[in-house]
């Protein structure tokens, strides 16, 4: 009886979740549609920011640092260009951002930046030599120019005070001045979909598009200047090509669910970010804990338990190990759920877990292949050239079946010319890849 309760159930969540092809095809006219409104600068729910800068040509060469920031982690990093396609990170650190920071002042923000910077360069290199520094900020910033950008709003958990509005390198500037750093001077800024295209870049000239599915997920791609109609005719170092960061992330085309719904009510940007919300690290875990206390409340699941009893602290990370378990009583699931006060789950609750799970973040890996497919048949509507997508992320790099799921949609969607389009993982691309980019611009500039 229960059982067929719960199937009956799972039935109905699987279908409001369910992502067809015909819903991929729309998903993809719309995508192009509000690709076509951005550019031209008429708002819409796709940014399309310039990052006036283009790929790498692998020629670059120097020594800069970078600064990483956007996840929970913060990393510093000094990376090497050797003017033949190789980058090596020569020292890296990482600093965990607490959630007071995150969510206080600016000022503490950028002062925390700074403070970090300060160890790093005391502790690895010659604090006082000069050096260039690029700077992968994961949020959308309205640039001008390769090294200044002011933020638009802040995304993920970030809410610090007195930023959106400003020049997030203004502002770090600031601070490095107060903790008496002056021999750093910012040379670039950059999303870090931008850094993560610029680091397959230097080694591939085939990556043509920058991914990441991580705590947040967002795209870039090269677009040929004439048709930024937005920032009219400019120079891109003699590119006839600049960076779009799309800002996918924000896009809304969807059917959304009762869960999304109480979801994006309850975040700290309603409204906004829905599809960031439908796919990202930050989010699934929450979507999955929200149906869970649904189906306790209605005692499919976890019997003689509160609604209550399954809050907070269901993560993704913990999504991707109940799927991971593939073992018959999943005993390391259950292990796992003790972690956070779930005690004593039996394996029948636990199947119907993971069944939940697997509804979340297939659905998830849809979207994601949908809006991946949207760009590369934006750039080249019979997906006939060859395009190289470089990925990072926790979500594509680790979450059970994810991959699988996006390269079996695209095969679906493209046949045979899916081997058009390579996925490739770049591990902390952020990070080498804005080193990349401040190598471009001091080309660009001359400098180099
Ligand atoms: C931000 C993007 C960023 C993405 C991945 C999103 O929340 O809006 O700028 O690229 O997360 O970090």
């Amino acid at each position: 009886m229960n059982e067929m309760k719960i199937n009956s159930y799972l039935r109905v969540l699987r279908r409001s979740f369910d992502i067809t092809y015909r819903d991929i095809e729309a998903i993809i006219a719309d995508f192009h549609a509000e690709m076509a409104r951005g550019l031209k600068g008429e708002g819409g729910s796709l940014k399309m920011l310039p990052a006036f800068v283009d790929v790498a040509r692998g020629s670059e060469s120097g020594t800069f640092i970078a600064l990483d920031l956007g996840g929970t982690n913060f990393r510093v990093l000094q990376v090497s260009l050797n003017g033949k396609g190789r980058a090596k990170v020569e020292h890296t650190e990482k600093f965990v951002i607490p959630k007071s920071v995150m969510r206080g002042t600016g000022a503490g923000l950028f002062n925390f930046i700074a403070r970090s910077i300060q160890r790093f360069l005391i502790g690895h290199v010659d604090p006082k030599g000069k050096r260039r520094l690029g700077f992968a900020f994961s949020f959308p910033i309205r640039q001008e120019h390769i090294a200044s950008g002011i933020l638009i709003n802040w995304t993920k958990g970030f809410t610090a005070t007195g930023v959106v509005g400003g020049d997030v390198v203004k502002l770090l500037g600031r601070s490095l001045e107060d903790y008496g750093i002056r021999n750093v001077e910012i040379t670039a800024l950059a999303n870090d979909t931008v850094g993560t295209l610029a680091a397959k870049s230097y080694e591939d000239p085939t990556c043509d598009i920058g991914v990441i599915f991580g705590t947040g997920t967002n795209a870039c791609y090269r677009e040929r200047l004439a048709n930024i109609k937005k920032i009219g005719p400019r120079a891109c170092g003699g590119s006839k090509r600049m960076i779009i960061n799309i800002e996918w992330g924000n896009f809304n085309g969807f059917m959304t669910s009762e869960f999304d719904r109480m979801l994006d009510e309850s975040s700290n940007n309603p409204g906004k970010q829905i599809m960031e919300k439908m796919i990202s690290g930050m989010y699934l875990g929450e979507l999955v804990r929200l149906v869970i206390s649904d189906m306790i409340r209605k005692k499919l699941i976890f019997k003689g338990r509160k609604a209550g009893f399954f809050r907070d602290g269901f993560t993704t990370e913990h999504m991707s190990q109940i799927e991971d378990d593939r073992s018959r009583g999943m005993k390391m699931a259950g292990r796992y759920l003790e972690t956070i006060g779930v005690k004593k789950a039996n394996a029948d609750d636990l199947r119907v877990l993971k069944r939940v799970c697997r509804v979340v973040s297939r659905r998830a890996a849809r979207i994601s292949a949908a809006s991946l497919a949207a760009v590369v048949t934006w750039m080249d509507p019979g997906v006939r050239r060859r395009h190289t997508v470089g990925i990072d992320g926790t979500l594509y790099e680790r979450y059970p079946g994810f991959r699988r799921t996006i390269r079996s949609v695209l095969g679906g969607l493209f046949g045979e010319r899916k081997k058009n389009i390579r996925l490739v993982h770049a591990k902390d691309g952020s990070g080498i890849g804005v080193a990349v980019v401040a190598a471009v611009a001091a080309r660009n500039a001359g400098q180099n």
